[in-house]
Formats: structure tokens, C-alpha cells, sequence
């Protein structure tokens, strides 16, 4: 296909997306924010709003994957306002499982981006899918820092192999948009404290772990898996085995 442009390709599920669509011979451009002068890659920025019209000029195919913390609505809408309505590109949007349930303010940032995308006029597809095992190792790789972490042990997650990620995000664009959500998740559901277990197993690190319940609605949501998905895939790595090849490739 002609002209792919893939925003937050440098990212860790913007990485993977490239190896596969290298190993197909398909061709593609990167939007990042970085000055460079690799043909492979165009300097844009979705909240400066540069380069975002030369990004996407004479694309077909867009995956966005590009994301800010605190400014995902604008970075799409920015995004959507360079492709003008266009019914000839089919974007593709990453996005998250249970963000209706959740009311974090990156994930209502996310349900913003959605609905601007249906809005549009523009043919799309959204693909949701569960935190990736990088999510939960950073995560508690952070929160477990110090000999004493404190940690949410009842949050219940689905964490996925972010290369299964790539590939639903490969296999949707080779259809006909039909403005759908497709939604998927790993293999196995555990709760946060489980996880940390693999993880100081894994690691052969010792630590005290605190419980903090997290309170309220959020706190049961969060609880009764909220952001799982019943879309499971069963070829999807475990948070171990995923784990052990990580530390193994980073060694
Ligand atoms: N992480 C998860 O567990 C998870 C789960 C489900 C869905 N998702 C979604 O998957 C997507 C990718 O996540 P990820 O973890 O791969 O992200 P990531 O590693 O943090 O990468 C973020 C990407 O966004 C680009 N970016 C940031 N600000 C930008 C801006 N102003 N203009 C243009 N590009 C910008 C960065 O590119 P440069 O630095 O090169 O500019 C980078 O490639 C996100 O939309 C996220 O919501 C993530």
C-alpha cells in the first residue's frame, strides 16, 4: 500500500509494528518529534501542531499510535484537522480496554480522541487493547524501588504481548475500514500483588510489600477488572515468561 505514516513509531508498541511491517517489505514513514534526517522518518509534533500537514500529505494509511499524557484529545484533534475529513485514509487508532470504566484523566483523554475520530468523517478503525507486560514492569519496577513498596495488589490486569498488539493493528489495516472497535488482552488475568511475586521472583530481588487499597468506585472497578477484556489471546506470553526474555534481551 502507498503511503503509510505511523505517528509514535519510535514508541514501544510503534517499534514492534515496524519489525512487522519490515519482515512484510511493506514501507512505511515515522512521525516523531525528533530533527533527523533519516528518509524514513518526518519531524512533527502533534501538540506544537508542526509538520502534521507534511506528515500526513499523500498518506493512505495512518497508525496512530503517538500519545501524551495530558494532551492525547488535542495531539488526535490536531491530527484529524491536518487530514480534513478525508474519506480516502483509513487511521487506525490505538486505544485502551475499559476506558468508559475508569475515570483516570489519560483514559478520558482517550474516550475524547475516540469519539473525535468517529466524528471525523474519516474511515477508522480503533483497536483496544489491555496494558502491555512493559506497563506492569514499569510499574512495579517503580513503586518497588526501595527495600518497602507500597502497591495496589488487588488492581486486576490483563497485561498483553505488545507484539500481538502489532499484529491486530496490521491484520485491521488490511481491511476495508468499517468505523469499528476491536478490542484484545493477554492470556491470563492476576491481580497486581500476584504479578509483583513474578517480578521479585523473577528478579531475585527482596522486598516488603504494603497493600494501598484504592478507595471508592475506582477502587472496586479496579478491583473487579474493569480493564480486562473478554477478547483474550490465548497466544499472548505470560507476565513470567514475558518477564525472564525481557531481562534475558536487556542483559
Ligand atoms: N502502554 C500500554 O500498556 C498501553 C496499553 C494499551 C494501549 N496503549 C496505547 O498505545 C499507544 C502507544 O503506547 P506506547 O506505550 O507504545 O507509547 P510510548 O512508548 O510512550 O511512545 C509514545 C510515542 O508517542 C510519540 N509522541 C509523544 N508526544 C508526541 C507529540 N507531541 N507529537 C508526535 N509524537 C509524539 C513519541 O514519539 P517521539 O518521542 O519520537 O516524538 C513516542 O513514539 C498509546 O496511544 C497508548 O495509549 C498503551
Amino acid at each position: 500500500m502507498a503511503g503509510i505514516l505511523i505517528t509514535g513509531g519510535t514508541g514501544t508498541l510503534g517499534k514492534k509494528l515496524c519489525q512487522l511491517l519490515d519482515a512484510q517489505k511493506t514501507s512505511y514513514i515515522i512521525g516523531t518529534r525528533k530533527e533527523c534526517n533519516d528518509p524514513a522518518k518526518v519531524t512533527m509534533d502533534l501538540i506544537q501542531n508542526t509538520g502534521v500537514r507534511e506528515a500526513v500529505a499523500g498518506k493512505e494509511l495512518i497508525f496512530h499510535l503517538a500519545t501524551d499524557m495530558k494532551k492525547d484529545t488535542e495531539a488526535t484533534q490536531n491530527l484529524l484537522k491536518a487530514l480534513g475529513g478525508q474519506s480516502k485514509v483509513h487511521l487506525v487508532y490505538i486505544s485502551i480496554a475499559g476506558i468508559e470504566d475508569i475515570p483516570f484523566s489519560y483514559y478520558r483523554q482517550k474516550l475524547a480522541s475516540e469519539n473525535a475520530i468517529k466524528q471525523s468523517g474519516i474511515p477508522y478503525t480503533i483497536v483496544r487493547a489491555t496494558q502491555f507486560h512493559e506497563f506492569a514492569h514499569s510499574i512495579i519496577t517503580n513503586l518497588l524501588r526501595y527495600r518497602i513498596g507500597i502497591l495496589p495488589k488487588k488492581i486486576v490486569l490483563q497485561t498483553i504481548d505488545v507484539s500481538l498488539v502489532a499484529k491486530e493493528l496490521v491484520n485491521v489495516s488490511q481491511k476495508t475500514p468499517e468505523n469499528k472497535i476491536y478490542e484484545l488482552g493477554g492470556a491470563e488475568i492476576l491481580k497486581l500483588g500476584q504479578m509483583a511475586a513474578i517480578w521479585l521472583k523473577v528478579t531475585g530481588k527482596r522486598r516488603w510489600i504494603l497493600n494501598i487499597p484504592i478507595p471508592g468506585k475506582l477502587g472496586k472497578a479496579l478491583r473487579n477488572g474493569a480493564l480486562t477484556t473478554r477478547y483474550r489471546k490465548k497466544e499472548s506470553s505470560g507476565f513470567q515468561q514475558w518477564l525472564e526474555n525481557y531481562l534475558q534481551i536487556a542483559e
